[in-house]
């Protein structure tokens, strides 16, 4: 154990480099113009798993981007197989003009490295690269068999994988997922996830006329779809955070006495966490305290809206047709495409005559939650606890890893989620940034990780 420690210990820099030219490929799945770009980040990560000693490396072609898969199982039959995953695609980088470095040219300031998808997820994914490397350059071996499963489509909904794993159980079989995709409460304070929220992304259309017309001739006598699908929106969601669509919370799983418990005594300073969000006051359902509210409570938010003239000056117009973003976390046990029909439902109800509307499910995941007194969360707490110097807290997350449901409905695998973000790395924000110690405490942490894990 020492020896591989010291292994990752004196290639720090070698580490940070290779991750910083692994952070310039601009690989966002979201936009088609990067699709080469995600292509080329998988090849880029498909040889850094070779380099690590892994086998049977692939990129596996898809509908969409590649999948990566590579594993080393030659631990023996008694041992464990540990199916790690992780996501090379990252978010779009607008607005553009508020990075302080650009966003695909990583910069170190302090001890943070800046570039995006530094923490979410490429430096994430990276660590348990360089983790196995450790074990098989350092060592000649593993101390459980291990599987590699890296997609470049989580940040758009992670379609192909989703399609993959119910195909390929054979393949991905194994006995306990790890992933590094969610943050630590601060650099001394680790944290395990072991809830996350599932999601149902809607697209809504809302058309008037047939083209756009003139807003003095026609306004006054015409609806206006830009107004109505401010309407709408204001139907969704009353002004304390309730979600309006008839239905939504009716099979929302109530959080158990005991899990209430363990979440109100989550070291969180709040006043410090509003403060980094910049906004004037912290807001929500006045019956749930806010650590619920984030993890355990679904949501509604409207993400963008696009229609009418947004150019400089004045642009005199009714617009033809309007386009609104709206996802929807949700919690166990909705299900993510039931939400779906609940809200077309809802909304063709309140849309007037006046317009025609049409809904179009983006996206979907389902919520997930994993026991955390299972022998693999006992090992991430004491792999945390021997890096860190500090025994983890267990929290829910309120974002989504759409393949932790996914592992559960097909394969039949826990997750055990073992982040290193934090929570101010400004993920899928201007500036994201990975901070570089816990880079090099996570490789450690997933060095440990592996063995204690052997051991149960
Ligand atoms: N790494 C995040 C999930 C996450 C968010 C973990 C915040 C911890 C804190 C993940 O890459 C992500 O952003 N997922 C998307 C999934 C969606 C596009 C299906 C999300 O939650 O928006
Ligand atoms: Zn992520």
């Amino acid at each position: 154990m020492l020896d591989l420690m010291q292994y990752a210990a004196e290639r720090q820099q070698t580490h940070l480099a290779e991750l910083i030219e692994f952070l310039r490929i601009p690989s966002i799945s979201t936009q088609p113009k990067h699709k080469a770009d995600v292509a080329a980040a998988a090849e880029w990560l498909a040889g850094a798993m070779r380099d690590a000693g892994l086998e049977n490396v692939r990129v596996i072609e898809t509908a969409g981007h590649p999948l990566l898969y590579g594993d080393w199982l030659h631990a023996g039959p008694e041992a464990p197989t540990v199916l790690i995953y992780g996501h090379y695609d990252v978010q779009p980088v607008d607005p553009l003009d508020l990075w302080e470095s650009p966003p695909f040219e990583p910069a170190v300031r302090d001890d943070y490295l800046y570039a995006r998808g530094a923490s979410d997820d490429k430096g994430q994914v990276y660590v348990h690269i360089k983790a196995a490397e450790a074990y098989l350059q350092g060592n000649g071996r593993l101390p459980v068999n291990v599987k590699f499963i890296i997609e470049g489509e989580e940040e758009s909904g992670g379609a192909s994988l989703a399609a993959f794993i119910p195909e390929n159980k054979e393949l991905l079989a194994a006995d306990i997922a790890l992933v590094s995709d969610t943050s630590i409460l601060s650099p001394d304070q680790p944290a395990i996830v072991y809830g996350l929220r599932g999601l149902c992304y809607m697209l809504l259309d809302v058309t008037g006329p047939s083209h756009d017309l003139h807003s003095g001739s026609f306004g006054g006598g015409i609806d206006n779809p830009l107004n109505i699908i401010g309407h709408i929106i204001a139907k969704l969601k009353d002004e304390e955070g309730r979600v309006l669509v008839p239905g939504f919370y009716d099979r929302v799983r109530p959080l158990t006495p005991d899990e209430r418990q363990i979440l109100s005594h989550l070291p969180r300073d709040e006043a410090r966490w509003l403060q980094e969000t910049g906004a004037p006051q912290v807001w929500g359902e006045p019956e749930f305290a806010l650590v619920e509210r984030l993890g355990a409570r679904p949501t509604l938010d409207v993400n963008g809206i696009i229609g009418g003239y947004t150019g400089p000056g004045a642009k005199t117009v009714l617009p033809s047709t309007v386009h609104a973003k709206i996802s929807m976390r949700l919690v166990p046990d909705q299900d993510p495409l039931e939400i779906a029909a609940l809200f077309q439902k809802y909304v063709r109800e309140i849309a007037p005559p006046t317009v025609r509307v049409e809904t179009a499910v983006n996206s979907h995941a389902p919520a997930s939650v994993t026991d955390y007194n299972i022998p693999a969360m006992i090992a991430a707490g004491t792999a945390y606890e021997q890096v860190f110097g500090k025994q983890p807290v267990y929290m829910r997350e309120g974002g989504s890893i759409p393949v932790v449901g996914d592992f559960q409905t097909h394969l039949g695998l826990e997750t055990a989620l073992m982040g290193f973000g934090l929570p101010n790395d400004r993920i899928h924000s201007p500036n994201e940034r990975f901070y570089i110690p816990n880079f090099y405490r996570g490789i450690q942490t997933g060095i440990r990780f592996l063995e204690l894990y052997a051991r149960q």
